[in-house]
């Protein structure tokens, strides 16, 4: 499965909006529609900002009836939300409203939002809120160009992978409660990882159209991936050492960064990501229908 998310950020006004969702989704839907079941490996999320939301969903939900016989594969997602449910927290985004209007998917933890303040602590308490919630989190993670010229891309990665995603957080409840090893305590706890998406969005390359080399993206994909095995129960291990997974039981790390219709190729090939977070190129419903084409015509 691949995921193209369109991270619309604060680009665009209410009426463009939904004036970009309608052709994403009427040409998305068209060209959908002439493939097979089996060709569709593909989910689209679109991410306007919260006074979009509303509208977007409307835009979606009013299109599907169109395509008959189709599931069509738009989500809808939010740029951010709040770690708690309801309360005296003003101006904040509580999930449970997000999910009232059809949101389905949200992005967690990005550096535009880091360099206002964000932690990692904050992160991680959106992260399980938004699990509660029945949201889909897009958990970003990334170096800054000083931080990668200094030869500390791993270290800071793995200071925010282990400083969001707690261990005692985590059980796969469904492998670990026919897993008898581990204690009915953990797996009742536990949120499942399969339900993270991990943006690998490296920050000096977002927005400015240098990206990574998608062997440099596959390099930290794997280190995400290495890091992450310990949280899940011992039947994925053999799964993740060989690199591949199967559906349904992977955590899913997808690129993000100047990505475009030229290079999206390579990172889901060499750079084996499972999809990309699309920031400028998602603005033009061609440019990003021509992203979200190349994992159509790839299969995993
Ligand atoms: P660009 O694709 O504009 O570099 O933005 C990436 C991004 O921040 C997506 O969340």
């Amino acid at each position: 499965m691949y995921y193209f998310i369109a991270n619309w950020k604060m680009q665009l006004g209410v009426d463009e909006s939904v004036k970009l969702a309608k052709k994403i989704k009427a040409s998305y839907s068209s060209s959908e529609a002439k493939q097979s079941r089996e060709a569709r490996n593909v989910k689209v999320v679109l991410c306007p900002s919260f006074d979009s939301l509303e509208s977007v969903a409307r835009v979606l939900d009013s299109e599907k009836s169109k395509v008959k016989d189709q599931r069509l594969r738009i989500f809808l997602g939010a740029q951010d939300m709040f770690y708690k449910k309801r309360g005296q927290f003003t101006g904040e985004e509580s999930p449970f409203n997000l999910q009232e209007l059809g949101v389905k998917y949200v992005i967690l933890g990005h550096s535009e939002r880091r360099k206002l303040g964000e932690t990692d602590e904050d992160v991680r308490k959106k992260l399980l809120m938004a699990l509660k919630a029945g949201l889909v989190p897009i958990v970003c993670v990334g170096e800054t160009l000083a931080e990668r010229k200094a030869g500390k891309t791993k270290d800071v990665i793995s200071k925010q992978i282990t400083a969001i995603f707690k261990k005692s957080d985590f059980a796969d409840s469904k492998v670990g409660l026919r897993n008898s090893k581990l204690g009915a305590g953990n797996v009742a706890a536990g949120f499942s990882l399969r339900k993270v998406i991990i943006a690998y969005e490296p920050v000096w390359a977002i927005g400015t159209g240098v990206f990574a080399e998608a062997e440099d993206a596959k390099e930290v994909r794997d280190f995400i991936l290495k890091l992450l095995r310990k949280y899940l129960p011992s039947p994925h291990l053999p799964l993740l050492a060989r690199g591949r997974v199967r559906k349904g039981e992977q955590i899913t790390v997808i690129y993000g960064g100047s990505v475009d219709s030229k290079n999206i190729f390579d990172f889901l090939t060499k750079g084996g990501m499972e999809g990309a977070l699309v920031g400028g190129a998602s603005l033009n419903a061609t440019e990003f229908l021509k992203i979200v084409k190349k994992g159509n015509e790839l299969r995993i």
